[in-house]
């Protein structure tokens, strides 16, 4: 099966699990937009949306839902996204499309927290997939230092500057044994806003489309 058709199954999934009244937070990236797409078919079922990106708001909006901020909505009980890379713990690696920060905060701020992925992205050990890190500029080089120090190669993302006006640095081979102590470790760096590891808040269902089926984690 294409990997689209993968990403088309794991999404038609989670659309068969929405209830009516829904206040749904929405992830960021193609396997999202695809979930987007289908989720127009029961828009009835949803009273508004929080968004993680300027791209997904962009989206929702042209199919005609309501999106509304994450102040006005408080809690979020259930959180749609995707991933780059995800482990048996549920733990990922996101911000490939840029978007790592606001989908932190959307994942902290949810009951329940839904990752969708097709088998390409279940890894036994997290790193494979270089590390985003989303830094304020002036502190780039000063935390690609602190990077190297932890055995990583960063390499900043050309031409692309996120929603919240910062750059991203692309972490290549960091052996991310403990993703947790990971997280922290980078987190603490003065200067950076947040980096794409989701181990201390990790996804509390992780839905993987093998082309067959859909695996529950
Ligand atoms: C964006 C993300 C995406 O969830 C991640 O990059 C996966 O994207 P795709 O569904 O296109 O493979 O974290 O910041």
């Amino acid at each position: 099966m294409h990997q689209n058709d993968k990403k088309f199954q794991v999404a038609q999934n989670v659309i068969e699990m929405i209830e009516s009244g829904t206040l749904l937070g929405v992830g960021s990236g193609s396997t999202v937009n695809i979930f987007i797409e289908l989720l127009v078919q029961i828009k009835s079922k949803i009273d508004a949306c929080v968004s993680s990106s300027e791209m997904t708001t962009k989206l929702l909006k042209s199919k005609g839902f309501n999106v509304i901020e994450l102040r006005e909505a408080g809690k979020i009980p259930l959180y749609v996204d995707g991933a780059d890379e995800a482990n048996a713990h549920r733990q990922l690696i996101k911000g490939g499309g840029g978007a790592l920060t606001r989908e932190k905060i959307l994942a902290d701020s949810s009951d329940k927290f839904t990752c969708i992925i097709d088998d390409s992205k279940y890894v036994k050990m997290l790193g494979k997939f270089p590390l985003p890190i989303e830094v304020i500029s002036i502190a780039q080089s000063k935390i690609a230092l602190e990077m190297i120090k932890l055995g990583g190669r960063p390499v900043l993302r050309e031409n692309f500057i996120t929603d919240n006006g910062n750059v991203i640095l692309d972490v290549h081979d960091l052996k991310i044994e403990q993703p947790i102590d990971m997280e922290k470790k980078i987190n603490n760096i003065p200067g950076v806003v947040t980096n794409g590891l989701f181990s201390i808040r990790p996804a509390d269902k992780l839905l993987i489309s093998d082309g067959n089926k859909v695996i529950d984690i």
